[in-house]
């Protein structure tokens, strides 16, 4: 049996369990989720990741007023991989305005997350921020705007959820960067049409520390709130603008799960974004976060109970953008 449990962001005392606007929904989805026939594999091309449990599964609600509230793992940290592709995206949107959108598109591209097809056609420019060469693209303006792009999105985390300890992971980051050949292809390809700034080699150990960030489902249910409040942070201040705000969801929705992009709005029907840890981050915008968390994956690589359990939140609420 599972039961819900809550924690206040502020210093205001604890609802009790189980009595918040979603909590018997997410119970549920809890046990449903124990039944699933499969779960999925675990990322094995970062060796670091290989050896998760697939049947580990937790979720958290986070409510604009940083409330948050989950079941299961929702408090295990895990690896946060591409959903940092989130931050790294609004941080850069915050600093620069649009001059990010010269350098990476906004369609969908309809190709697995390291593909390197399109980007000889369409001359190094990829196709949207959440692929690992538009991520590429993304971490390269921020590292050349702050001096550390890692370290902002890793201050970014922290702040928005209230958690100091969140950090990076160096043994993810060197797992990932010993078995980084692609990702070092992509950059390279890009560079070679002018479209990195950075030293490739400095670019990746920046996108690798990106990507090696723990957090737990509760963390980010509440740092990715700024989506849900148009932008706004925890503290009151604007990280982005209502229509920046929009348009990193509109992204989400449309790119955030790569070439399951359709099935996602079409099962789920929020802006959301994973990651080959396990976890996936919706919003449903002016209601709350999610983040769910179950490291067994699909092909596309996509938590297979993850995608499942928000599928359910979204049937058995009715809460949807459409
Ligand atoms: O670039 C990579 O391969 C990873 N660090 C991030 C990939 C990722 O999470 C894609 N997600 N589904």
């Amino acid at each position: 049996m599972s039961h819900t449990s809550a924690v206040a962001r502020a210093s205001s005392p604890a609802p009790p369990s189980g009595s918040h606007r979603f909590s018997s929904v997410i119970n549920q989805i809890a046990e449903e989720m124990n039944t699933l026939d499969d779960h999925g594999t675990p990322a094995d091309y970062i060796p670091m990741l290989a050896d998760a449990d697939p049947r580990r599964f937790g979720m958290a609600v986070a409510e604009p007023d940083g409330t948050v509230y989950g079941v299961g793992d929702w408090r295990q940290p895990f690896s946060t991989q591409s959903i940092s592709k989130v931050f790294a995206l609004a941080l850069a949107l915050s600093l620069d305005g649009g001059q990010l959108w010269q350098g990476v598109g906004r369609e969908p591209s309809g190709n697995p997350f390291n593909s390197l097809v399109q980007l000889e056609y369409e001359n190094g420019i990829p196709r949207n921020p959440f692929i690992n060469a538009g991520a590429l693209v993304v971490t390269d303006r921020l590292q050349v705007l702050t001096g550390d792009a890692a370290g902002q999105v890793r201050d970014l985390l922290r702040t928005e959820s209230g958690n100091a300890a969140i950090d990076f992971v160096p043994q993810v980051a060197a797992s990932e960067a010993a078995y980084g050949d692609r990702n070092a292809a992509l950059a390279h390809f890009m560079a070679s049409y002018g479209n990195i700034t950075l030293p490739v080699p400095a670019l990746l150990a920046a996108y690798f520390r990106q990507c090696s960030i723990e957090a737990s489902c509760a963390d980010l249910a509440l740092a990715a709130g700024f989506l849900a409040r148009g932008g706004v942070r925890a503290d009151g201040a604007a990280l982005l603008s209502r229509s920046q705000a929009k348009q990193v969801n509109a992204v989400m929705l449309t790119c955030g799960t790569y070439d399951a992009a359709g099935e996602f709005a079409y099962r789920v029907g929020l802006p959301g974004k994973s990651g080959v840890g396990g976890g996936i981050i919706a919003i449903v915008p002016g209601v709350c976060t999610l983040c769910v968390w179950s490291p067994g994956l699909d092909k596309r690589g996509n938590s297979v109970a993850g995608v499942s359990a928000l599928d359910r939140f979204t049937t058995l609420t009715g809460l949807s953008v459409f």
